[in-house]
């Protein structure tokens, strides 16, 4: 038996927040019919346990966010944990050690003074430098830093650390992230090099279809220290102050929407290395950072994820090339050419039909990379501190172009899930889905990737929810984005539309101001109830309930209080079921069904997900309020608004989906719907609120031959028609590319001036979110209490489906699966992690019989841990 243990923060990362350790196990190859009778968990500051060991032992079957004896509260501390379990069995070895070490948990720990230059937004960015020297031996040394703007700490010519874009994306009046590295390697003993090079970034670089700098502040700055533990018991700390030097170098341009301008010819190449001789180099202007923002980061970091070869087309003026892949990130490009030769590299999500970049949908967003050749010969090029959204990119040099890789960055989530089938275009629409995911993830959960927008869209995180849950374990991901979102509320409540809220802060430049005053959007602002709900869920944490609840409450006392007898007031603007297809394409806000009936039916959900949560880690008294509001407003709001709502295939999603149709009327609404969805056969008509509901309005209550025509529909409006046509994610707009080959102009108001008006993305994964259903009734992988503590297996195979496997790696294990038919015979073979009870659902008839490994079982009955062979005759089959 093997014990592998984790804590709520991302693995192997360093310099973490204090206070409570939750601990979570997973048990591999425990004896079949064991079961967890007890637990024993250690901590203690050394790694043989010998020091301050405490311990705790429990008579209990939990294994998942549970509390470490220790709590490590002090900056810097290591401390070690390890668990182990009681079963049938006797007790367990230990697990492996999970070793938790702290940052800095005072901002005024790092002592140093913020630094920089007198450089404006889109100047060249400063380099920053110092030295120092290493005269005895060095048992370890760490970098802890943080800045106003994106940074990249050198030591001794090499980069600290592999985080991208540091440190990250926050509300920065709030919030500011301190990011650690493990630096002992990089020092040498004599003299150091310590360099940071500083850009604009999110903190004064050009921000939002507004297209405004210094939202954060006109100066960017740095503020980092190098801490030496010496083996004699000593530390030395290295911090920035006044006697830093400043200079540029070869980057003189760099800007996330824009992309970078290199001149390698005024590259200081030694800059960051020990021996440089900085005497021409000016002093520093000491900033200010209010360290009482400062926090470490507890997030995983922006990482490069893939490097994708590109491949290369030879034109008279040009190079194309084609990554296979839409992805955020960038191209490293290899290049054989002469000092002073020049390169600029254009991206673009997609070709026009004459093969050339078609860069409309950008907007204002230049996404190009100009560099200047320093030298003579074959040399690599990469760009800093931005990231396009592309698949195509082109070269327009005198150098001849020998290579080029994509280089795909996202936040660091771990991959949680597999699937694959025998259907070749739902493999694709899975990867798309998880593309999107990679590709929107860039620190906070974006709209898009590749025009001058990449904001943290409350709407679209909330929608994708549940399939982000089911792809990735992004738990500490949205504990840290949540944080930002309560933050960003209004003392009243509201949620804004984006968080960080740069919009917010945008506004009063503006000549005229707000353009797009509101009072909150449903399904946008619905963020804040909706994503701890499903992180409870999908990751059985309770917490992050607990951090929430204040700010779930709030947002739903605010938006109900623009209720008039139960319902939403009239006239109030909504984005509504934001691009329904059958909206006009400028205005994406007028869905079919009333923008009225959304808000009222967000309302209802919402309030309900209060009071569960409530109930689970608030009062009684409130859970009751809570549940009354919903039940009034969904009571309300189906008189008044249900017989024009039920016209529309969002309207019966939501109706379903979110219980606003009393439960006699729940049949006449699901067959409705379904007569809608056969009379389209199987179009989508959703925009961004109806979507994610639909497939399971229609399957949860028996309708799965409507549910697979539309999953499996290939004409246009459907998931798998942008693939016929060359998709690599998820678009935007269902007809983003029509089926001639041509893109949608994606009518919308432009808002920057010299952009073309479009808002027409390639990559907006709002969409995506049907891949939870895809894994809970393709795979038939489903969770029947948070976290996966119960499943049930309940595949619904189709007939387009020949076969199916995958898996989910729960907090558990790996939840797997792994199905084919042969003709009305299912034959599955299943995993069921320790500590998780299966439940039998499988699709039967009346003549079915099921054999779980060669014994007759009947649904309904539990499976515990282990392997199973399962079969069904005259399995119930879905005719697509
Ligand atoms: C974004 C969307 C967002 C919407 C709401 C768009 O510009 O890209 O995904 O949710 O605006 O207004």
């Amino acid at each position: 038996m093997k014990i592998q243990l984790r804590s709520q923060h991302p693995s192997k990362q360093i310099g973490l927040p204090g206070g409570p350790l939750e601990l979570s196990w997973k048990v591999l190859g425990a004896h079949s019919g064991d079961t967890q009778l007890a637990y024993e968990i250690q901590s203690a500051l050394d790694s043989e346990f010998s020091v301050s060991l405490k311990s705790d032992q429990a008579k209990s079957n939990a294994s998942q966010y549970v509390k470490a004896p220790h709590v490590p509260m002090e900056s810097r501390e290591i401390s070690y944990h390890r668990v182990r379990i009681e079963t049938q069995s006797g007790w367990s070895d230990w697990s492996e050690t999970l070793v938790h070490e702290n940052g800095l948990l005072k901002g005024a720990e790092l002592i140093g003074s913020a630094i920089g230059d007198d450089s404006k937004a889109t100047d060249v960015p400063p380099l920053l430098r110092t030295s120092f020297e290493v005269t005895k031996p060095v048992a370890k040394a760490r970098l802890y830093a943080t800045a106003h703007g994106t940074y990249d700490v050198m030591i001794n010519g090499a980069k600290a650390g592999n985080h991208i874009l540091a440190p990250g994306w926050t509300p920065y009046q709030y919030r500011l992230l301190v990011d650690t590295h493990d630096v002992t390697n990089h020092l040498v003993e004599g003299e150091n090099a310590f360099g940071v090079l500083l850009t604009d970034g999110w903190y004064r670089g050009k921000m939002s279809f507004f297209n405004l700098l210094d939202n954060y502040g006109e100066h960017t700055s740095f503020l980092g220290q190098i801490e030496i533990d010496y083996e004699d018991g000593t530390r030395e700390i290295i911090s920035t102050g006044t006697n830093w030097k400043t200079a540029t170098g070869g980057v003189r341009f760099a800007s996330i929407y824009d992309g970078t301008t290199m001149d390698m010819t005024m590259a200081q190449p030694a800059w960051c290395k020990p021996g440089f001789d900085d005497s021409a180099w000016k002093p520093v202007i000491e900033r200010q950072i209010d360290k009482t923002l400062l926090e470490p980061l507890a997030a995983p970091p922006v990482r490069v994820k893939a490097e994708l070869p590109m491949t290369l087309r030879h034109e008279a003026d040009r190079v194309n090339l084609d990554g296979t892949q839409n992805i955020s990130g960038w191209v490293r490009l290899t290049v054989d050419g002469k000092r002073g030769d020049k390169v600029v590299v254009r991206h673009a999500e997609i070709l026009l039909p004459d093969k050339t970049l078609h860069t409309a949908p950008l907007r204002a967003a230049k996404a190009t990379d100009t560099y200047i050749l320093g030298k003579d010969g074959v040399q690599d090029l990469e760009p800093k501190h931005t990231f396009h959204g592309f698949q195509f990119a082109d070269v327009v040099t005198e150098a001849k172009v020998v290579k080029a890789v994509a280089i795909a960055i996202t936040s660091d989530n771990p991959d949680r899930a597999e699937f694959e089938s025998s259907h070749k275009l739902l493999n694709k629409l899975h990867s798309n889905v998880l593309w999107s995911l990679r590709d929107n993830y860039v620190s906070i959960p974006t709209d898009c990737p590749q025009r001058d927008e990449r904001l943290g869209w409350t709407g679209d995180a909330q929608a994708f929810i549940y399939a982000a849950n089911t792809l990735v374990d992004e738990n500490a991901f949205f504990r840290s984005w949540l944080k930002d979102l309560a933050s960003e509320q209004t003392n009243d409540g509201k949620v804004p539309h984006v968080i960080p809220d740069i919009l917010e802060m945008q506004y009063p430049r503006l000549e005229g101001g707000n353009p797009f005053p509101d009072n909150g959007a449903a399904g946008w602002g619905d963020a804040a109830t909706v994503i701890p709900w499903a992180q409870y869920q999908s990751f059985g944490d309770v917490q992050i309930l607990r951090n929430q609840l204040v700010s779930m409450r709030k947002w739903v006392d605010y938006f109900s209080d623009q209720c008039v007898d139960n319902v939403f007031g009239e006239g109030i603007m909504q984005l509504g079921d934001w691009l329904d297809p059958d909206a006009p394409e400028d205005k994406p806000f007028l869905a079919k069904v009333s923008s009225r009936f959304v808000a009222s039916a967000y309302i209802s959900h919402s309030a309900r997900l209060v009071a569960r949560a409530e109930e689970l880690v608030g009062t009684k008294e409130n859970s009751v309020k809570y549940q009354r509001l919903s039940d009034d407003v969904a009571t309300a709001t189906w008189n008044l608004l249900g017989s024009e709502a039920r016209k529309t295939t969002s309207g019966c999603s939501l109706a379903l989906e979110f219980r606003i149709c009393p439960e006699a009327e729940r049949e006449a609404v699901a067959a409705e719907l379904a007569a809608l969805v056969r009379k389209d056969k199987g179009a989508i008509s959703t925009g961004f609120l109806g979507t994610p509901v639909i497939m399971d309005a229609m399957s949860q209550n028996g309708y799965f031959e409507e549910a697979y025509s539309m999953l499996l529909r290939e004409e246009i409006r459907s998931w798998l028609y942008p693939i016929t046509v060359g998709a690599t994610t998820i678009w935007e707009r269902w007809e983003a590319i029509k089926p001639d080959g041509t893109p949608s102009t994606g009518g919308s108001e432009g808002h920057a001036p010299g952009s073309e008006p479009s808002m027409i993305s390639f990559n907006h994964y709002a969409y995506g979110a049907v891949v939870d259903w895809v894994y809970r009734n393709v795979l038939g992988l489903t969770s029947l209490a948070p976290g996966y503590r119960q499943v049930s297996i309940a595949p619904r195979p189709t007939k387009s489906i020949e076969w199916a496997k995958g898996s989910i790696e729960t907090g558990y294990g790996k939840y797997s699966i792994d199905w084919k038919l042969d003709g009305s015979k299912l034959h599955a073979k299943v995993t069921v992690p320790f500590g998780v009870d299966a439940k039998l659902n499988l699709p039967v008839t009346e003549a079915s019989t099921i054999l779980v490994n060669g014994e007759t079982k009947l649904n309904g009955e539990v499976l515990s841990h282990g392997s199973y062979d399962l079969d069904v005759t005259h399995a119930y089959v879905v005719s697509r």
